[in-house]
């Protein structure tokens, strides 16, 4: 285009919108934005609050999406509650549970109160008219699969359902529907069901109209919760919040280490201890590894909590460079405590565990590893080496094998540096027991690393 940017008339864009420009928006100077009421409010669950920078914001819309049974309504149900023992105006809109159900499981949780408001609705008219009566400061809705419109033609749950009831909830926040009539509008928080592999319609479709994406994770066999932020408008993404699913509702784990490591049993061949970053929180999770020689024309890999891929070029890597040759064993690995490990930094540990449990040699149990292995065997830097050292040491190991380049560790603290896994297996003696490909319950090899290998360093 020559000329520069067509300026229309107010008559002109009136005809082209065909609506009144007093309705328009009009552009402010950013220095005098109004950003009063706009102060994040506390849920009261501390991990809760640190995956949202603060707590939830008047106005947003969060998506909290995960596997059914995971603990969705139960977290939400008790952050309800909180907020509302403070003082502030909740409504829990249940598509799912009558309230019946909601109040049996409000009260085995202890949190029922007043200013809590509950309607039991999968009908987007009624949400909105109790939104619209009740003008809270925050609504829940349980979920957005259950919510349909019944002007739309399609089946609740369907992708056109969900789109266009998130839609209308989004404006709900959007436009002052909240505690003070012209005021802000509530912190409105869908719930949304997706299975393990993201198949269901509904989430995905709506993470770009919604501020916030969260997912609560875990394995449903285990008690840890994870809830990490995977979008927000208000805060980082990198915080990680950590649950435990109780019988009377989510408790918050300041300490995941020492609940990840409770079960270690020491001197078993396979277990080498990771210290792992999880945004900005340093978790110590056990890797495990278990070898047996099969006949299959096809072994089995199984990567469980950690990434099969990676899996399969650390097997590769040792094949090439350390002759650890496990083409003919089924291979299962896997990250201890229902948590998933697939950062890089992973790779030394599962590779120490991997040969370890080849050469049925334990690993000392004061000892960590941490370091990203390369295609040519390399041991490689890795992210906050000093601060994964000393949560290490803060919960009792004395030992770390790391990247040569490592900076020193925490005192009481001793390195063992190492620019290749070859140099790695060698300073742990597991070399000469991998090199033959035979099972071996050696006894030299627990000589020499008695005196280490059967303390317990949780502690
Ligand atoms: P729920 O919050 O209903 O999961 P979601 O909404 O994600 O589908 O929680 C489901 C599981 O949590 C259920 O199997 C029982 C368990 N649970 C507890 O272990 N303790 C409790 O106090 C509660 C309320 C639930
Ligand atoms: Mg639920």
């Amino acid at each position: 285009m020559a000329s520069g940017p067509a300026i229309m008339s107010p008559g002109d864009a009136e005809a082209h919108r065909g609506v009144d420009p007093g309705a328009w928006a009009r552009p402010s100077l950013l220095s005098e934005v109004d950003t009063e009421g706009w102060v994040a409010l506390p849920t009261g669950l501390a991990e809760f609050d640190r995956v949202l920078a603060g707590g939830l914001v008047p106005g947003s819309v969060t998506l909290l999406g995960g596997e059914p049974g995971i603990g969705k309504s139960t977290l939400l149900l008790q952050a309800l509650a909180d907020i509302a023992r403070r003082g502030g105006r909740a409504l829990l809109v249940s598509a799912e549970e009558s309230p019946q159900q909601v109040k049996l499981r409000a009260e085995r949780l202890g949190t029922i109160g007043a200013g809590l408001w509950l309607v039991s609705e999968t009908s987007l008219p009624g949400v909105l008219a109790a939104i619209e009566e009740v003008r809270p400061d925050v609504v829940v809705v349980d979920s957005i699969q259950t919510v349909s419109d019944p002007e739309i033609g399609s089946a609740p749950g369907s992708v056109t359902q969900v789109r266009e009831c998130a839609y209308r909830l989004v404006k709900v926040a959007k436009c002052a529907a909240g505690p003070v009539p012209g005021g802000q509008g509530p912190a409105v928080v869908l719930v949304g069901h997706v299975t393990k592999d993201g198949a269901l319609a509904g989430p995905r479709v709506l993470e770009h109209v919604v501020d916030t994406v969260l997912s609560f994770e875990g394995e449903r066999h285990h008690a840890l919760r994870l809830v990490r932020a995977t979008k927000h408008r208000f805060g980082p993404t990198g915080e990680l919040g950590l649950f435990e699913m109780t019988g009377s509702g989510l408790v918050g784990v300041p300490d995941p280490s020492g609940l990840l490591l409770g079960d270690r049993r020491p001197g078993v061949p396979g277990a080498v201890v990771v210290p792992a970053m999880e945004g900005q929180r340093v978790l110590l999770v056990e890797v495990q590894a278990l070898v047996s020689q099969t006949k299959a024309v096809m072994p089995r890999r199984s990567a469980q909590g950690l990434d099969g891929g990676r899996l399969a070029l650390l097997l590769a890597v040792l094949e090439r460079h350390a002759r650890v040759v496990l083409s003919g064993a089924d291979v299962f690995a896997s990250a201890v405590g229902g948590v998933r490990v697939v950062e890089p930094a992973a790779d030394l540990a599962l590779a120490l565990a991997l040969v370890s449990a080849h050469g049925g040699v334990a690993i000392p149990s004061d000892l960590v590893a941490c370091g990203e292995v390369g295609l040519g065997g390399e041991v490689r830097q890795v992210a906050q080496v000093g601060r994964r050292l000393a949560e290490a040491q803060r919960l009792g190991f004395r030992r770390a094998v790391v990247p040569v380049s490592s900076p020193d560790g925490p005192p009481g603290m001793e390195l063992v540096r190492v620019s290749s896994l070859i140099e790695a297996l060698a300073a742990l003696s597991l070399l000469a027991s991998s090199g033959s490909g035979r099972h071996r319950r050696s006894t030299p090899s627990r000589a020499e690393l008695a005196g280490s290998a059967g303390e317990t360093a949780d502690g």
